[in-house]
């Protein structure tokens, strides 16, 4: 039977977090080594630029070191095909088809693009560009230029695919059946709250943690975490559950220890540099295969390189054939 077709990926802005792995990476390892699927993973560089126009280097530099990531957290480039966006231009070809049909009130009233330009205020103002309003339509074309079957995503992303779906069938409906119509999965991964305790770990508001941080970074960064205000001496009793410590115990400690860390704290039996210390220990050891197979990759980036040219020639391949199909339904295949 064919393997279903998976397609993911990520806006390479900055290096990837242990948010990003809990919630998406060690999903898409998983997928992989079942061997039941297919997956494809974009570096996805031209999504990137909607928000960092005026970034290009930051876009450049960050394509190399999110394929690193991927590498060090076991993305096997013998099982999963690993391409850069921009190096498709059948991806920006089918974006320009299927801007006819999408209206642009539909297009504003996406949740994910009405949150996203809320949060980007600072660069848009009062008025978003026609890159970034557009950039559901963008990711149809990375789907779909895949037939990309199942699209692992948060729910914050449930909006784009289901966008995507819209487009498909209005494609279908008016050319003939051509498209691959996508489903989503949600990706039960857990969403990770940053260091001061915010929401979201991002790399905008300092909290986190990345893959490729050394140990004295962790080390530093965990000695920085928040923890309950109202706690002062070691003896005062403490209140875990507005503890950032605690919560990353939870993650990163054995069950027992977590345990005992949390009722220590309440009996005020422990003070919260040595909690911290043994925090940061455990999360050093826990991201030390990852570190470890980085620090190989950073030594080698031809290799890096040579796995991203062999990705995208392979991608390029698949891509090249949605267009034809595409190009005869939509009687622009001239000259034969
Ligand atoms: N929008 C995704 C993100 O910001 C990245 C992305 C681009 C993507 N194209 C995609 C995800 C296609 C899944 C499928 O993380």
């Amino acid at each position: 039977m064919k393997k279903k077709r998976i397609l993911t990926g990520d806006r390479p802005t900055g290096r990837l977090h242990i948010g990003h792995y809990f919630g998406s990476l060690k999903k898409r390892v998983e997928m992989q080594e079942s061997g039941e699927y297919d997956p494809y993973i974009l570096i996805a560089d031209v999504q990137a630029l909607t928000d960092n126009f005026n970034h290009p280097e930051k876009v450049r530099n960050n394509v190399r070191e999110v394929a690193m990531d991927y590498l060090s957290v076991g993305i096997d480039p013998k099982k999963t095909t690993i391409y850069i966006q921009s190096m498709i231009p059948e991806v920006a070809e089918l974006t320009v088809f299927y801007s006819n049909l999408v209206t642009i009130a539909r297009l504003q009233r996406n949740p994910t693009v009405k949150t996203e330009i809320e949060q980007k205020k600072d660069l848009f103002g009062e008025s978003v560009t026609y890159g970034f309003l557009g950039y559901p339509v963008s990711q149809a074309a990375d789907i779909t230029a895949f037939e990309g079957e199942l699209i692992p995503v948060g729910e914050d992303q449930l909006p784009l695919i289901e966008q995507c779906r819209e487009i498909v069938r209005k494609f279908n409906r008016i050319y003939g059946e051509v498209l691959t119509e996508p489903e989503a999965v949600l990706s039960s991964g857990k969403r990770i709250k940053g260091l001061d305790g915010n929401e979201k770990m991002g790399k905008s508001l300092g909290n986190a943690i990345y893959l490729s941080d050394s140990e004295e970074e962790i080390t530093k960064k965990v000695m920085s975490a928040v923890t309950d205000p109202n706690r002062i001496r070691k003896d005062d009793l403490g209140n875990p559950n507005i503890c950032m410590v605690a919560y990353y115990h939870n993650l990163f400690s054995s069950k027992e220890e977590a345990k005992t860390v949390c009722e220590e704290c309440k009996a005020g039996k422990r003070g919260c540099v040595p909690c911290k210390k043994q925090l940061a220990k455990n999360i050093v050891n826990e991201l030390k295969p990852i570190r470890e197979k980085r620090a190989y990759y950073e030594l080698h980036p031809e290799e890096v390189d040579k796995i991203l040219i062999e990705g995208t020639k392979k991608a390029q391949k698949v891509a090249q054939e949605t267009i034809k199909k595409v190009k005869q339904a939509m009687k622009l295949d001239y000259f034969g």
